[in-house]
């Protein structure tokens, strides 16, 4: 069901910007954003203030040769086949990737994909690119509870981390999964009038315009002519192989063989931190390691210990009842039955991609903790591993001791390999 309700069709979707509107009735007033796109956006601030420029062309542009916009090495980077540990590579791990049998990850579309996500032509005003809101850093996410899109306006939710995109098996993307799968989903915010807002027409027209595509297009897809689909397929190649597997937990539990097992490189609160995740008593496992069901203890192991993602949006308990403004998956489908549903990006890297939840409102993951040990509300579609015999919101009663092992944990799931590698980085010589 692609068809978003309107309450949340300001995100990501509506195509035409009022900027556009206003370029049709004042005759042009919206082109200064094309001068922004010169050098491939270097400096773009300076030449597109977004509020004049009535009457300005881009026949002055220099849209560059690769070589001086664009620092690329000679041979790609390797997307399409990286070293991924064991505990990646199990049957169940591997049904959960979405990989389109269609648009499979290669080294030339995914830095086709990396060029584009990094350049702020593809805003209107040549201010904001898909980095813009997902900071490598940040574990492709924003540290800021809302982001602001090229003319300043704010986005309706927090920014989602990347990370492990690939391995979500429903294929559907966004806090309510109104995109059906990722190639769809990252011409969204190319369209959103608070994003980025360009048409899709307008789209082709800034990436044909700029030579240093040419070469890019070719290599990715045989020859140089520009589509929206294949925009949208090297976009896709470069967020799935944004693959999160070389943090301490990754070390840890290659060392180890089980994530059951006491992981030497762990500190003793990180190792409490981890026992205190698996246990009934928290569940995190239950939803934040989604998969086939262990056999009990002590042989049973968990069929997926590497993507730290729930299987499908679930009521996590932030809001007693439906809300006003954004009842999730229950927007999209309009059953009610859904309210208050949400996708939840990976865990992995999380110590570094708050603030937390669809709308922000954890700043840290000491209140994230806190939510789950006494603050989850009784709201009618309140997961069942959330509630208590009552089925009322059920109380962890962690101690202080507890509640920071927890966060050690999560810590150990940031992947510094991953938030500084050269080939997720900004390509542009800026
Ligand atoms: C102005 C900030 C902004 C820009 C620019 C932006 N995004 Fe996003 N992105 C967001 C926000 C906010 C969400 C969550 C929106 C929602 O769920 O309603 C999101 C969600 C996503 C998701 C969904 C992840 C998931 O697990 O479901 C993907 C993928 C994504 N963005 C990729 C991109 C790509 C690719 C681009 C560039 C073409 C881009 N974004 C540009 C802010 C931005
Ligand atoms: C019933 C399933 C469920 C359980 C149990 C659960 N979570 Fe979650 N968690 C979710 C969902 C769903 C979200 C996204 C909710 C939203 O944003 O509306 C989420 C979000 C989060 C986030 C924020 C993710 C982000 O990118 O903003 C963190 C951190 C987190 N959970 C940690 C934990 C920990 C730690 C535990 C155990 C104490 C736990 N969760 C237990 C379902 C669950």
């Amino acid at each position: 069901m692609p068809v978003p309700n309107s309450k949340v069709s300001s995100l990501h979707v509506a195509p035409l910007s009022i900027c556009l509107a206003l370029a049709l009735a004042l005759g042009g007033a919206c082109d200064a954003g094309d001068a922004g796109g010169t050098e491939g956006s270097s400096t773009t601030a300076s030449t597109s203030d977004g509020s004049s420029g009535a009457g300005d062309t881009t026949g002055d542009v220099d849209t560059g040769d690769e070589d001086d916009v664009l620092d690329l090495p000679a041979t790609p980077y390797d997307y399409a086949s990286p070293e991924l540990p064991a505990h990646f590579l199990s049957p169940p791990v591997r049904q959960l990737d979405n990989t389109p049998a269609d648009n499979p990850i290669t080294d030339h579309g995914a830095t086709l994909g990396r060029v584009l996500f990094y350049d702020t032509a593809l805003s209107r005003n040549g201010t904001v690119a898909c980095a813009t809101c997902h900071q490598q850093v940040h574990g492709f996410s924003d540290p800021t509870q809302f982001s602001e899109g090229f003319e300043g306006g704010l986005t309706g939710r927090n920014s989602m981390a990347l990370a492990e995109s690939r391995w979500y098996a429903t294929g559907r993307f966004f806090w309510d999964e109104r995109a059906a799968t990722l190639e769809e989903q990252v011409l969204g915010p190319i369209q959103n009038e608070v994003e980025m807002g360009l048409t899709l027409t307008e789209l082709v027209e800034r990436v044909e315009e700029r030579a240093y595509y040419r070469e890019l297009f070719v290599a990715a897809f045989g020859d140089d002519a520009v589509t929206t689909d294949r925009i949208a397929r090297a976009l896709a190649q470069f967020v799935r192989a944004m693959a999160s597997y070389r943090s301490r937990y990754d070390v840890g539990l290659a060392q180890a063989g089980s994530i059951r097992a006491e992981f030497a490189n762990f500190t003793a609160e990180e190792n409490l931190g981890k026992q205190l995740f698996l246990q009934p008593r928290t569940s995190c496992v239950a939803c934040h390691l989604g998969g086939p069901p262990p056999p009990p203890p002590p042989n049973g192991d968990f069929a997926n210990q590497a993507i730290f993602l729930p299987l499908e949006p679930l009521n996590n308990g932030l809001d007693a009842g439906p809300v006003e403004d954004d009842n999730g998956v229950g927007d999209v489908s309009g059953d009610p039955a859904d309210d208050g549903r949400f996708k939840s990006s990976s865990l992995r890297n999380i110590a570094v991609t708050g603030p937390y939840m669809h709308d922000g409102r954890f700043a840290t993951l000491e209140e994230v903790i806190d939510h789950y040990d006494s603050g989850v509300q009784p709201h009618p579609n309140l997961d069942p591993r959330l509630r208590g015999p009552d089925q009322q919101p059920r109380r962890m009663n962690l101690t202080p001791a507890e509640k920071s092992a927890l966060v050690a944990f999560l810590g150990t799931l940031t992947d510094e390999a991953l938030l500084t590698d050269p080939k997720f980085s900004d390509p542009f010589v800026r």
